[in-house]
């Protein structure tokens, strides 16, 4: 079913009406370089031991980045999100791949799926914190919910230690695209919250405007807690979606983390 006759999510959080949209697409979408893309899908198809043929979960999949070149190297790819905008562009840039190799669907990931036989999870590219943790324990139990007993699910996101130790440095994103185009991102830190609130302001050729959202920032011992909270047994922790183990030392604190996990065996 394409993506834009799906029915809609059943209760939208408020902070995620109008954020995930065609700006963010626009935008958002080319500050992903592809490499990195493709560095994360190899780093993710050894890390969860994939073989062509492996069932895959992709939540949430956003425009289908990594569904894509998961599915292109054989595995049968499920990306779910919540997103119509993505998921259209998403559907766009499936090429010929059939929809048993690769299939989409509209979902708010607070909710189970029905699906509970996949081989492997991710969600990645921190997807997680932008409700409340109760709602983040429920897209976690989501995700693992899906998989089948002893399957593995990876989780990728920033962690507080490596928010803190660039933010205490004064150190500010912004992005000039190629087309002349200014982002200049302005976060403010919540530190008894765990919470960064940021601003995002552009303004070039392709027009004006602004978008804030709000992110929980856990630690790598939350994470763990949080994935131990829904069953998810922790394997091991690594930098980003690579298989390198996860390095505390140096001036970004490690980095992106990724949290290996399992479901427990029947
Ligand atoms: C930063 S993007 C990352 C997308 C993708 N994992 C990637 O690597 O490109 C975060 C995504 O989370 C999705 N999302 C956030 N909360 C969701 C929810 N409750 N249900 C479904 N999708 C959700 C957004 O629509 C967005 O596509």
């Amino acid at each position: 079913m394409p993506a834009s006759h799906a029915a809609p999510p059943k209760s939208p959080a408020p902070w995620g009406e109008g954020f995930f949209d065609a700006d963010y697409l626009r935008l958002w979408s080319e500050l992903v370089p592809q490499v990195r893309t493709e560095q994360d899908a190899s780093g993710i198809w050894s890390l969860l031991g994939l073989e062509p043929g492996a069932r895959v979960l992709d939540a949430p999949c956003g425009y289908g980045r990594l569904s894509l070149l998961l599915a292109r190297r054989g595995a049968s790819v499920l990306g779910v999100d919540w997103s119509a905008a993505l998921l259209e562009e998403a559907e766009r840039r499936r090429g010929d791949l059939p929809p048993g190799r690769l299939r989409y669907r509209r979902h708010d990931l607070r909710e189970p799926l029905e699906e509970e036989d996949m081989d492997a999870a991710v969600n990645v590219l921190s997807s997680l914190g932008y409700g409340t943790e109760d709602e983040d324990r429920d897209i976690l139990r989501t995700v693992g919910g899906a998989v089948r007993p002893g399957g593995r699910v990876l989780i990728e996101t920033l962690h507080r230690d490596a928010f803190v130790a660039s933010y205490s440095r004064g150190v500010r994103f912004s992005q000039r695209f190629a087309d002349g185009t200014l982002m200049v991102e302005e976060p403010r830190f919540d530190a008894l919250a765990g919470r960064v609130e940021t601003s995002w302001h552009w303004c070039g050729p392709r027009g004006s405007g602004a978008k804030t959202a709000s992110l929980r920032i856990y630690t790598l011992t939350e994470l763990a807690r949080l994935l131990e909270s829904v069953g998810l047994q922790l394997i091991s922790a690594h930098q980003g979606c690579s298989s390198q183990p996860f390095d505390p030392a140096g001036p970004d604190a490690g980095g992106r983390v990724g949290l290996l996990a399992r479901t427990p065996s029947e």
